[in-house]
């Protein structure tokens, strides 16, 4: 099978699950201003999905210590697909093993990535079907728009923080069958990389954190479709004192609109407008913006990212680093 041939065996992004120590808070974001259902509770976890999120949950929410991403699930394009995957991995690093405990979801391959993320493949996903009184006369749509909030449609791409972004692109690439479709170089040092097998601009985002640890979360992002929500959302988020990091504003990478926010657990989460650039051509090359370039990267209408957040903060939080005076 040539290289060309490995693309497009993963579908998208299914499901994830974060950690809160503000549980209630984080359920009140997810479910009364976003306008998520929930489907399930059982022991710490409560299961939620979007009104056009295709199965059972995609995320599930579970009582912690810290706001971290416990792991993110990818459902691969067919059974033969998660197989193929699932050699190409334990050819590369071995480490992964067979799992079939999440609601919802059959068989599943859990992994980890070269910078310790958890991750899983899967194929078989239970699709949702609403009850009498949640179903849509949209009939590609698997659930009535709620009236509460202003509802996300469904779960849409990970962005993840890793000490070295190269290790983790090469893995994707070369087992996934991930495509890199835009890329931030400093130097001589990948600074980003946006990725995905499908149409879309990117199902996974890596990232290089500054703070230089392993493994962790920069952000989970749910579409809207419609730029003018990011602004709407905006005004909510202000009115019920969630904290708004950047935006809205449209990135020229991947040339998507977004709003980042925390959640009350700590969590950032990024609400997607419209989803930017579509990648039809099958030989897409590869874009690679340069640090003078990165003004128009990250924001096309000049918003600036804070530096002391957007480029530093992630999930879990480490401590800052001891001054020469012995603060932090
Ligand atoms: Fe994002």
């Amino acid at each position: 099978m040539s290289d060309e041939q490995y693309r497009q065996e993963i579908a998208h992004l299914a499901r994830v699950e974060l950690h809160t120590p503000d549980p209630d808070g984080t359920l009140w974001f997810f479910k009364d201003l976003l306008g998520m259902y929930e489907t399930r509770r059982e022991g710490q976890s409560v299961y939620l999905r979007g009104y056009e999120d295709p199965y059972q949950w995609s995320l599930k929410i579970t009582e912690g210590p810290v706001a971290r991403m416990d792991h993110a699930a990818l459902r691969t394009t067919s059974p033969e697909a998660l197989e193929r995957r699932v050699r190409s991995l334990q050819a590369g690093n071995g480490e992964g093993a067979w799992t079939e405990d999440e609601y919802g979801y059959g068989k599943t391959y859990d992994f980890t990535t070269p910078d310790g993320h958890h991750m899983s493949l899967l194929w078989e996903a239970e699709k949702y079907r609403a009850p009498e009184d949640l179903r849509s006369k949209i009939l590609s749509r698997p659930s009535k728009k709620p009236l509460q909030g202003l509802p996300i449609k469904r779960l849409d791409h990970l962005n993840l923080l890793a000490s070295d972004v190269t290790p983790m692109r090469n893995s994707f690439e070369r087992h996934l069958g991930l495509r890199t479709n835009e890329r931030v170089v400093d130097g001589e040092v990948e600074a980003g990389v946006w990725m995905s097998s499908s149409q879309l601009s990117h199902d996974v985002a890596v990232m290089r954190d500054a703070r230089g640890a392993r493994g962790r979360l920069h952000h989970v992002a749910f579409y809207y479709g419609v730029q003018q929500h990011t602004v709407d959302a905006a005004e909510m988020f202000r009115d019920y004192d969630i904290t708004i990091e950047a935006g809205p504003d449209r990135h020229g990478i991947t040339q998507s609109s977004f709003l980042y926010v925390f959640e009350p657990g700590g969590n950032r989460i990024e609400l997607f407008g419209d989803p930017g650039i579509l990648i039809l051509e099958p030989d897409f090359e590869t874009r690679t913006w340069t640090m003078d370039q990165i003004d128009t990267g990250t924001a096309i209408g000049g918003t600036n990212l804070p530096q002391e957040t957007y480029f530093t903060y992630g999930t879990p939080p480490v401590p800052p680093e001891p001054t020469e005076d012995g603060a932090s």
